[in-house]
């Protein structure tokens, strides 16, 4: 196994030879530098990606130094201090990046919140990591306005294969690396994302490129990803001689017809809203990179870079033109105050072939799908598809985060493979390709997610499709969110790959820290990573508003049966004595009199005017009149009822 796992990914060792730990080589650099870089590449069907990218670089040497911040935000080196963190990345993302038309970004992210970091300290142990990673995620979320503070042991495992560390840290005795992993694709990324992640700069919007980053602007793009990266780079044997680089990235991707343009011409001023007003003052450089080769080469650049550069890389020229910020300033007359701009313009010669559409011939050598199969709220199938467009073999790594409402079954875990022509994925087990190396966790309801990594080298011009069966959990009735039937996140699968050769790819070398250093960076290989989409399950969800249909019914019930309850219980049954009519004219006369006067009167005339005879008939109307009376009231009763 263990041999299997080196060839999949390149040993630390060569990243240690690689990276160029020569800090204070040069004793007129000073020890902290910031530099500006903004990369602009046209992509294929009107899009344009801009990305940028502010580096600080301390070499504080000693642990102590880290009290005495610069240019290094007081937080990076806080966390530095409390934690055992030695390299952290974050991506605040909103959209989709689409590796068929686009291409490779130079930064991957995944939809909402992704966060990993690795530990290493001496007698640094498992428990304490977890406390660790905690309160890394409640710092950042205070830090970035976002709600990372939701990561817990719940959402967060330690990926074995999947990442490569890309810090140094000074081999102790019991030096130990821990790694911690978690995403939060619900999260959206906003306004109040982006502004203290500005204030994060030496300048902070106040000038450099990254007054360009105005949140109307880069809100209405397609995609957009935030990421912060911290590591730390220790000398092998001496501690104290110590490099903190901090990366801030933005990735944007525009789609030009959403800007109303009549045709594709674009300019920062058309991007950003407004044009450059300067540079950042501590930056040491501020530098525009305009690609032009591939889509760039469709666009004329106004005014033209001061000069061009071009790199070879795994096989796969890419030029920019380039603008030196500084320069361009300090060459402008000192009063001017017109804001710098840059125009691309679209070569009208190239006419109708200048919508190139994607063809077989431009796909990426690598990409991925992932979709849900099956139908209701009980079960389903989580498959992944991932194809190879190269004509060689590749290796993959495929890390999968399920979370505790989802149960995997491992067992019903399938590679299945089909060649690039063939239409469907056949059901013959031969046709299964076998694990290289398998890294299983089942999860524990409430408390751990399910953790997948499978390693399988994928045949040249092939796909496999990944499908593993599911089943989701009936939560309790708080555990839903307030918008329960917008369904449950399952979040992206994490692909890695070792690409040949550098088609289509734009990623920083791992010992690098400049875009720059990405040009003429040929290597053995170059290690991609993509992310899936997220996928949204729906969770058997009880039905929420019967309660208020249960409240509703019984309140009706109560209010039909108060109204005769409560004037059966309070009102006075008073039955007016109904006398059967005496029945000659003067006695019928008598008893009106008789009526008139009262009961009391009533009784003392009959007292006086009645015979005997007629105080028998009288009793004996009485007795009938109380039967009638108690026949009405049971009629009474039966009719409220
Ligand atoms: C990938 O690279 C090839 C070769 O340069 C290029 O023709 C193609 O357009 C690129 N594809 C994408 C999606 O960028
Ligand atoms: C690590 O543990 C060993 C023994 O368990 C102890 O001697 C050493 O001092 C500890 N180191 C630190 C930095 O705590
Ligand atoms: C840069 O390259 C473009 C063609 O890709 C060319 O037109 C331009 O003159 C070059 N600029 C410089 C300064 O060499
Ligand atoms: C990369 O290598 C090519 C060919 O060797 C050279 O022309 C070019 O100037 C180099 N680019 C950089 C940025 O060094």
């Amino acid at each position: 196994m263990l041999s299997a796992l080196s060839t999949f990914l390149p040993p630390l060792l060569l990243l240690l030879l690689w990276t160029p730990l020569t800090p204070t080589a040069h004793g007129h650099q000073p020890d902290e530098q910031f530099h500006e870089e903004l990369v602009v590449r046209p992509l294929a069907g009107d899009h344009v990606n801009t990305y940028f990218q502010f580096t600080t670089r301390w070499h504080y040497g000693d642990r102590n130094n880290l009290f005495h911040t610069q240019l290094t935000p007081r937080v990076i080196a806080e966390i530095l201090q409390t934690y055992d963190v030695k390299e952290l990345h974050i991506s605040l993302t909103q959209g989709l990046w689409r590796y068929e038309s686009w291409g490779y970004p130079i930064v991957d992210a995944t939809g909402g919140a992704e966060l990993w970091a690795w530990f290493s300290a001496s007698n640094l142990t498992n428990d304490a990591v977890n406390k660790q990673w905690m309160q890394l995620a409640n710092v950042f979320s205070g830090v970035l306005c976002s709600s990372l503070n939701f990561v817990d042991n719940t959402n967060s495992i330690a990926p074995r294969h999947i990442f490569r560390p890309q810090f140094m840290h000074h081999a102790g005795e019991n030096g130990k690396q821990f790694v911690r992993y978690a995403t939060l694709p619900r999260e959206i990324v906003c306004t109040e994302n982006l502004t203290p992640w500005k204030k994060l700069l030496p300048c902070g919007s106040a000038s450099g490129l990254a007054t360009l980053l105005n949140s109307g602007f880069v809100h209405n793009t397609k995609y957009h990803s935030l990421g912060v990266k911290v590591r730390t780079l220790c000398d092998h044997d001496d501690d104290n001689n110590c490099i903190v680089e901090l990366t801030q990235t933005a990735n944007l991707v525009y789609d030009l017809k959403l800007l109303e343009q009549s045709n594709t011409d674009f300019s920062l001023r058309r991007l950003f809203g407004m044009g450059l007003n300067g540079y950042c003052e501590l930056a040491t450089s501020s530098r525009i990179y305009a690609q032009r080769s591939e889509q760039g080469e469709r666009f004329q650049l106004v005014p033209p870079p001061a000069f061009n550069v071009s790199s070879i890389r795994g096989g796969h020229r890419v030029s920019y033109g380039v603008y030196d910020i500084q320069q361009q300033f300090e060459a402008a007359a000192p009063d001017a105050t017109r804001l710098f701009n840059i125009a691309w313009i679209g070569e009208k010669s190239a006419g109708g072939g200048r919508r190139l559409a994607v063809s077989a011939l431009n796909l990426p050598p690598l990409y991925a799908h992932r979709y849900l199969l099956g139908n209701g709220q009980k079960r389903g199938r989580i498959a992944t598809e991932i194809r190879n467009t190269h004509y060689e073999d590749l290796p993959v790594v495929l890390l999968e985060l399920v979370p505790w409402y989802v149960h995997a079954y491992l067992h019903t875990l399938r590679i299945r493979n089909k060649a690039q022509q063939r239409r469907e994925y056949a059901t013959d087990v031969n046709d299964e390709l076998p694990f290289k190396l398998l890294h299983y966790a089942p999860g524990k309801q409430r408390e751990l997610p399910t953790h997948l990594e499978i390693g399988f080298v994928l045949p040249a011009k092939s796909s496999a499709m990944i499908t593993i069966e599911v089943d989701y959990l009936l939560l309790k009735w708080l555990e839903y969110p307030p918008d329960a039937n917008h369904g449950h996140y399952i979040g992206a699968a994490v692909i890695s790959t070792q690409l040949p050769m550098g088609r289509n790819y734009s990623a920083l070398p791992p010992e690098a820290h400049l875009f720059k250093d990405s040009f003429n960076a040929s290597r053995p290989s170059y290690t991609l990573t993509l992310r899936t989409e997220a996928l949204i399950v729906s969770l058997p969800t009880p039905d929420f508003s019967m309660p208020y249909n249960v409240i509703c019914l019984a309140c009706t019930v109560v209010a039909l049966a108060f109204g005769p309850i409560h004037s059966v219980a309070t009102k006075l049954m008073i039955v007016e004595r109904q006398t059967t009519m005496p029945r000659n004219l003067l006695r019928k006369l008598i008893h009106k009199l008789k009526s008139r006067w009262g009961s009391k009167k009533e009784e003392a005339t009959s007292v006086q005017e009645t015979a005997t005879d007629e105080k028998q008939q009288q009793q004996h109307e009485e007795k009938e009149a109380e039967q009638q009376e108690s026949v009405i009231c049971n009629e009474q009763k039966q009719a409220n009822m």
